[in-house]
C-alpha cells in the first residue's frame, strides 16, 4: 500500500494531462527567464529614458497614485477604481503587436524588439479626458513613427488603426457589452506619423502599470483621451477611415477626430473647462491641449465642429 505522497503524478492522472501540465510549466519557466532577461525588465522595472527638455511643463505632474489609481480601461471595468483592482490578470510577457495592412514590410514584433527600435525619451504631456478631467503624466516612450518606419507604409495608407487585446481569460469585463470588443482607435496617417504622437511604454521611469495599458500603448496628446488605446496588439495600415470603438458606440458624441476643442461641447456636458484630478477649482480646456502651436495646421481649411 502506498500513501498519498507516494504516488507520482503519472499515476492518478491520464497521461495526456500531465504531459500538456508540463508543457504548461516549460512554457510559464521560458516565459519568465525571456521576462527577466529582457531590456524592459533588466532595469529592475525601472526604465532608463532620458527627460526630453522639449516637453517640460510648468505644471505639476499628477500624483503617481492618482495616475494609477483612476482609469479607464473598460476592459477591467467602468468605476475608476476598477482596473487598478483587476488589471493584475494581465499578462504582459510575452506580448506581440503586429503591423500590417498596407506595408511593405508587415511585421510582428515583439515587445523587446519594439525597445530596441528607438532611444526611449520621457515626455511630460497633458492627458485630457473627453469626460473633463484631466493629468499631467511623464511618459516613457519614443514617437510611433520610429515603428512605422520600420513596416515601409505604401502610398495608399492613409489610416492607422490600433487593436487592443480583447481576451475573456485576462479581462473580466470583456462579457458586459459596454463596447464592441477588441477596443480600436484611429489616426489619419499625418496624425500617427507627427512627432507628437508616442508609442508608450512606460510611465514616471517605471514599466507602464497594467491598468495604464501596459505593456505597449499609445499617448496623442491633443486628443481626448478614448483615441489613446491601451495593451495594444495590432496596428493596421488601411486605406479608408477605420472603424473606431467609442465612434460606434455613440457617434453623435465622440468624432473620429477627438481633437480637445473646448469651443465644441459633449452633447451632453460642456467641454469649455476641465478639473486637473487633484484640484479644488476647474480650469479652462486649452484647443488641442495646449499642443494647438504643433498640431493646429494639420487641420488647416477643416471644419472642426462637424469634423469633432
Ligand atoms: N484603451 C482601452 N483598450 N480601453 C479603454 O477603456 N480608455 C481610454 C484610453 N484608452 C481605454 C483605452 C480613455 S477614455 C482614457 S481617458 C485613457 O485611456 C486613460 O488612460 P490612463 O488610465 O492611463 O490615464
Amino acid at each position: 500500500m502506498r500513501y498519498r505522497n507516494d504516488l507520482s503524478e503519472n499515476d492518478v492522472t491520464p497521461e495526456w494531462l500531465w504531459r500538456s501540465r508540463r508543457a504548461f510549466l516549460r512554457d510559464a519557466l521560458l516565459a519568465t527567464a525571456a521576462w527577466a532577461a529582457s531590456p524592459l525588465v533588466t532595469r529592475a522595472a525601472g526604465l532608463a529614458a532620458a527627460p526630453n527638455p522639449a516637453f517640460r511643463l510648468a505644471e505639476e505632474p499628477t500624483p503617481l497614485d492618482k495616475v494609477t489609481g483612476y482609469n479607464n480601461f473598460y476592459e477591467f471595468g467602468t468605476d475608476k477604481e476598477e482596473p487598478a483592482r483587476q488589471a493584475g490578470s494581465l499578462r504582459t510577457r510575452l506580448w506581440t503587436v503586429t503591423v500590417d495592412g498596407e506595408v511593405n514590410k508587415p511585421r510582428t514584433f515583439d515587445i523587446d524588439d519594439i525597445l530596441r527600435l528607438a532611444p526611449l525619451e520621457e515626455r511630460i504631456y497633458r492627458l485630457r479626458c473627453v469626460e473633463a478631467w484631466s493629468m499631467v503624466i511623464p511618459w516613457v516612450g519614443f514617437p510611433l513613427a520610429a515603428l512605422l518606419k520600420q513596416v515601409e507604409p505604401r502610398g495608399n495608407a492613409r489610416f492607422v488603426q490600433f487593436v487592443s487585446l480583447a481576451d475573456r481569460q485576462q479581462m473580466p469585463d470583456l462579457g458586459r457589452g459596454v463596447l464592441d470588443w477588441p477596443y480600436r482607435e484611429g489616426l489619419r496617417m499625418d496624425e500617427a506619423l507627427h512627432p507628437l504622437t508616442l508609442l508608450t511604454v512606460g510611465l514616471y521611469g517605471q514599466v507602464l502599470p497594467n491598468q495604464n495599458g501596459a505593456p505597449v500603448r499609445i499617448v496623442v496628446p491633443w486628443k481626448y483621451g478614448f483615441k489613446s488605446a491601451k495593451s495594444i496588439v495590432a496596428i493596421r495600415l488601411v486605406e479608408a477611415m477605420p472603424a473606431t470603438s467609442w465612434n460606434q458606440a455613440a457617434p453623435r458624441e465622440y468624432g473620429f477626430y477627438a481633437n480637445v476643442n473646448p469651443a465644441v461641447d459633449h452633447p451632453r456636458w460642456s467641454q469649455a473647462r476641465e478639473r486637473r484630478i487633484g484640484d479644488f477649482f476647474k480650469r479652462p480646456t486649452l484647443p488641442f491641449n495646449g499642443y494647438g502651436e504643433q498640431v493646429a495646421s494639420l487641420y488647416a481649411g477643416m471644419d472642426l465642429a462637424r469634423h469633432f
